[in-house]
């Protein structure tokens, strides 16, 4: 996994939790407590996915509680770093379509294995007022994918919401319909 997502996770436990706690659970995850995470290499999956699961378990939070909290920071934070994605995509359906491309440049410089597998995890296509995203991955993140999809809409004003097609949001493979409900009248016309 690109060191972006272990590097905002670390940076949202430091900023709500603190310093001490942020470390114990990089510890607990197996990290060194000061981990300082790059988002050009590339890190396993697995101990990543162990970040999220410590953070819960220290911090008593379900995960779609934990999702919750942690989409507008990372929509925030991605935003910061990279305007250039938002800017040239303003509308939820087409930022979504064009999701597993942000990904996919982003693995650019991962090695040749790695870079497949970041590719391998979205298949976004379009349908009808929304999208379907068929998500495989180990990390069992499509929860966090609904989370920051549905962050997206309220941000963009376009309420939306997740329906599970099949699987759910602990799968390691599942299919989302991701569904617009309204969008601004200018837009909509
Ligand atoms: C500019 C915006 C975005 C940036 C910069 C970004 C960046 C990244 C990066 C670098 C990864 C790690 C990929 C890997 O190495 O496997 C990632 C993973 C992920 N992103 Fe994004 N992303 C963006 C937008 C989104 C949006 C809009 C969503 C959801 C609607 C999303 C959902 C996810 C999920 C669920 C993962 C974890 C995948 C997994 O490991 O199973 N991202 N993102």
């Amino acid at each position: 996994m690109i060191g972006w997502v272990p590097y905002l996770l670390s940076a949202f436990l430091e900023e709500t939790a603190g310093p001490a706690v942020r470390g114990e659970i990089l510890a607990e995850a197996g990290f060194d407590p000061n981990e300082a995470f790059r988002i050009d290499a590339g890190y396993a999956d697995r101990q990543c996915r162990r970040i999220l699961d410590a953070a819960c378990a220290r911090l008593g939070l379900s995960e779609e509680a934990a999702f919750a909290a942690f989409a507008p920071f990372f929509l925030d934070r991605s935003r910061t770093m990279f305007p250039a994605f938002f800017n040239r995509r303003p509308r939820v359906r087409d930022f979504l379509l064009h999701q597993p491309e942000v990904h996919n440049t982003l693995a650019a410089g991962l090695k040749e294995g790695q870079r497949d597998h970041v590719a391998a995890k979205f298949r976004v296509e379009p349908m009808p007022g929304g999208v379907r995203v068929f998500y495989r991955s180990e990390n069992r993140l499509a929860g966090l994918y609904a989370a920051v999809a549905c962050r997206l809409g309220e941000e963009f004003g376009e309420p939306t919401r997740v329906r599970y097609e099949a699987g759910g949001p602990g799968d390691a493979e599942c299919i989302m319909a991701v569904e617009v409900l309204e969008q601004p009248a200018q837009a909509a016309a």
